[in-house]
C-alpha cells in the first residue's frame, strides 16, 4: 500500500462496503467500477450536468465532485438502492407514463433530484420543481415531460390526484 491508497468503511444502500481505494478515485466512479452500481452516470465530469447524483447521509451530491475517501463512514445511497426499497416508485411510474425520459441518461439523477424536493413535502409548484432540477441536463425530452411528472408526484403525494 502506498500512502495515495486508503481502507474506507461506508455503508451503500443498506449494506457494508470495506474497500481499499486510490485517494484520487471519484465517488461515482467507485460506485460504478468498483460495486458495479452503474445506475449513476458519468457526464460531464466536472458538476454540471447532474448525472452522477447520489446521495450521501441525506443530502444529494455530485458523484464526480466528491473523492471516494470522503465518504469513509458515510452512508450513500444510489438509484439503486432508492428503487429498490421503493422509495420513487412512484416518481418512477410517473416519468414513464409521462415520457418524461428518453435515452435514459441524465434519469437517475432527476429521480434523485426530484425526490430531494419531493420529501421537503408541502405545495410545490413548477417553478420549484425547475429551479431545483435546474442543475441536472437532459439532453433529449426538452424538460416539459419532466416537469410534467414531478408536478403530478406532489399534488398525489398531498393528497391530490395525478
Ligand atoms: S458527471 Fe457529475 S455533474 Fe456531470
Ligand atoms: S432522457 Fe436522454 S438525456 Fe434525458
Amino acid at each position: 500500500m502506498t500512502e495515495r491508497h486508503h481502507d474506507i468503511a461506508l455503508d451503500v444502500n443498506g449494506e457494508e462496503v470495506r474497500e481499499r481505494v486510490d485517494a484520487r478515485t471519484t465517488l461515482v466512479d467507485f460506485l460504478r467500477e468498483r460495486l458495479n452500481l452503474t445506475g449513476s452516470h458519468v457526464g460531464c465530469e466536472h458538476g454540471v450536468c447532474g448525472a452522477c447524483t447520489v446521495r450521501v447521509d441525506g443530502a444529494i451530491v455530485r458523484g464526480c465532485l466528491m473523492l471516494a475517501v470522503q465518504c469513509d463512514g458515510a452512508r450513500v445511497e444510489t438509484i439503486e438502492g432508492l428503487s429498490d426499497a421503493g422509495e420513487i416508485a412512484d416518481l418512477q411510474s410517473a416519468f414513464t407514463r409521462r415520457n418524461a425520459l428518453q435515452c435514459g441518461f441524465c434519469t437517475p439523477g432527476m429521480l434523485l433530484t426530484a425526490q430531494d424536493l419531493l420529501a421537503r413535502g408541502g405545495p410545490i409548484g413548477r417553478d420549484d420543481i425547475r429551479a431545483h432540477l435546474a442543475g441536472n441536463y437532459c439532453r433529449c425530452t426538452g424538460y416539459q415531460a419532466i416537469i410534467d411528472a414531478v408536478e403530478a408526484v406532489a399534488q398525489a403525494r398531498n393528497g391530490g390526484k395525478e
